[in-house]
Order: C-alpha cells, then structure tokens, then sequence
C-alpha cells in the first residue's frame, strides 16, 4: 500500500509517519510540497505519486487568524481538501481527511452524534465544514475524522502553552465553561493506521462505506481541568522544577475575549467509530499522562 500523508509537520502528521509505517509506503509531504494553498498544483502532486491511500492532516489551524483571514482557512480547509478527494475518486484511492469539534456551536447539553447538525460558529469551524462537504461531494472512498482539542509532545498546543507558562508565571487564569475531550495527536495516528487497515480490509471484502466519524478521546473536561491536570502530572513527572507551582484560576470564556468564539460544548460520542472499526481511545487523564511521560523521556535524553 503507497500511502501519501499530507502536513508532514503538524502535529498528527508527524505522528502519522510513525504509525502508517507499518501499514506499507508512506510518503510524507510538507507544505513546500504539497502546499493546500495552491490547490490547483495539488492534482499534478497526487497524479505523480499514485497513492493508495490519502490522509490528509494539512489544515489551517490558526483558530483566531481565521477571522480575518476566513478566505485563505476557506481554501487551504475547505477547497483544496475536495481536489484531494476528487483525485482519489478519480483512481479509487482511499482518502482520509480530518475534521473539527468546532464545527458544532457547542448549544448541546450531551455529546454529539455524527448526525447531529452542525452549525460553526467560527470561520475555521465554517472552513473545515466546508472541507466536509467538499470531501463528500468528490464522491470517492473516504472517512471523515472529527477530532478535537489535539495535543502532543511537539508542535503548538495548549499542553505544551500551559507547560511554558508554568515554569513562568505564579498565576494563570483559564477558561473553565467550555468542554470538550484533549485528545492525543499519537492516539489519533494510531488510531487512524487500525481505521486504514480496517477499511483495506473491507474494500477487499466490498464491504466499505464512506462515512463520517467522531475520533476523541474518552471522557471530558474543561480547559482548566485540562490545565490542572497538566500541572499535577507535570509537577509528579518532575517537568517543573522543585518547589515550583502556580495557582490556576477558574475564569468565564467572557474573561478572555478572543478573535474567534468556541463552542461551549465540544464533547463528541464515539459510538459509530467503535462500532464499525473497533477503535476507541483511552481516557483523556491517561493518555496525558503517557503524552507527560514521553516528554519528560526526551528531556531526560
Ligand atoms: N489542533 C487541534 O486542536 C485540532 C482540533 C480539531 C481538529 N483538528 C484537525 O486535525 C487535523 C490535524 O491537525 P493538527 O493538530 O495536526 O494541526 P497542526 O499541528 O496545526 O498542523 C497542521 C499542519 O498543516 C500544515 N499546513 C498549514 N497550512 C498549510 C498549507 N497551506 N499547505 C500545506 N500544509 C499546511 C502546517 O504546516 P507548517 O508545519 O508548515 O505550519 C502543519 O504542518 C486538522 O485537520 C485539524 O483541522 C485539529
């Protein structure tokens, strides 16, 4: 299987390399070669390559910078995704594409099903629904992938904001009415390499169908229990230096305006992913004591 990865760099791509490898050839591209802004290059990219297997973990991510620069998100998120999607349905190539939480406005009082309207409230939650829409238009074999609140050892996340701050400030005030599952962007690859070697298998068997599915981890919490947790794993990890502490304060999404609104519920069941693949990912507590773990290995190093 040639499998062709986009957004080599990112946070899930990175990992994606590690996790694919065994599935078969995995060709990573980075933006300089396969650059989502540009899609009208994006069909010569694919045709030269021929892959199997399409995961598409480029994305415009800047959640704030998307408000005034919703046309730029719109191709990159939207556009550029459904040319992906039409030249594996050109070839029957498999395409995998990730989506977003933020494509709900958060209005529900219980976690939200794969079927339940969605309704951004947001311009990257506006640009990754019509990146959605794109893929499913294109008419190929695909699998849409909603995740959220992705975090990991590298790139720019809230874990690794969070750990910086610790180390620098005695106070950090954090928004705690909004809810959601942090989900581990290894765990995402892993999880993504079973899905793609699930739905090898079924087109073998001509039993797969496209679909849309809900990737989080288990369970929930807000961003200041996010951040808690983060502390109290850090300071037991020995990731902040002896003695060292910060009082984390409760604070209304209203204190901390910023560019873009998110949804105040982002929580995601994941029922229809364990029930047609058998993946589900661990709570989010142990995955980010394992994500801790890693870092502290690579500090130790
Ligand atoms: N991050 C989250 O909290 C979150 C939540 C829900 C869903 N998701 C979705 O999950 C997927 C993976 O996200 P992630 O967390 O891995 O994102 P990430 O860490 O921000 O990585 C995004 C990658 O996309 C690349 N990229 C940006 N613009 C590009 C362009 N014009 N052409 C090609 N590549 C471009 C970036 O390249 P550079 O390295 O050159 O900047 C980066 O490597 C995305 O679909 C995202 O929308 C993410």
């Amino acid at each position: 299987m040639k499998l062709v990865v986009t957004g080599a760099n990112g946070q899930v791509g990175w990992e994606l390399q590690r996790s694919l490898a065994a599935l078969g050839e995995v060709i990573a591209l980075d933006r300089s070669q396969c650059d989502l802004s540009r899609p009208e290059l994006l069909p010569d990219v694919i045709r030269s390559l021929k892959p199997d297997v399409i995961v598409n973990a480029a994305a415009y991510t800047a959640v704030d910078d998307a408000e005034r620069e919703e046309e730029l998100a719109t191709i990159v998120n939207g556009f550029a995704p459904g040319v992906l999607a039409r030249e594996t349905a050109r070839t029957g190539a498999l395409m995998i594409h990730y989506s977003t939480d933020y494509v709900f406005d958060g209005c529900k009082a219980s976690p939200y099903m794969e079927d339940d309207p969605p309704c951004p409230i947001n311009a990257y939650g506006r640009s990754k629904l019509a990146g959605e829409i794109a893929v499913r238009q294109a008419g190929g074999p695909h699998l849409l992938l909603r995740t959220s609140w992705v975090y990991g050892a590298r790139g720019r996340n809230f874990l690794r904001t969070m750990l910086a701050l610790l180390r620098e400030r005695d106070e950090l005030r954090i928004v705690a009415d909004q809810v959601g599952a942090p989900t581990w962007a290894t765990e995402i690859a892993q999880a993504t390499a079973a899905v793609v070697e699930a739905a090898a298998h079924q087109r073998t068997e001509g039993q797969f169908e496209s679909g849309l599915y809900h990737l989080t981890a288990a369970g929930a919490t807000s961003w200041y229990g996010f951040a808690a947790a983060i502390l109290e794993g850090a300071t037991r990890g020995g990731l902040l230096a002896a003695g060292r502490s910060a009082r984390l304060v409760p604070i209304a999404s209203e204190e901390y305006p910023r560019p873009a609104t998110r949804p105040k519920n982002s929580r995601m069941a994941g029922d229809r992913m364990r029930a047609r693949f058998g993946v589900a990912l661990q709570g989010w507590e142990k995955a980010l004591s394992l994500c801790l773990e890693e870092m502290r290995a690579c500090e130790a190093a």
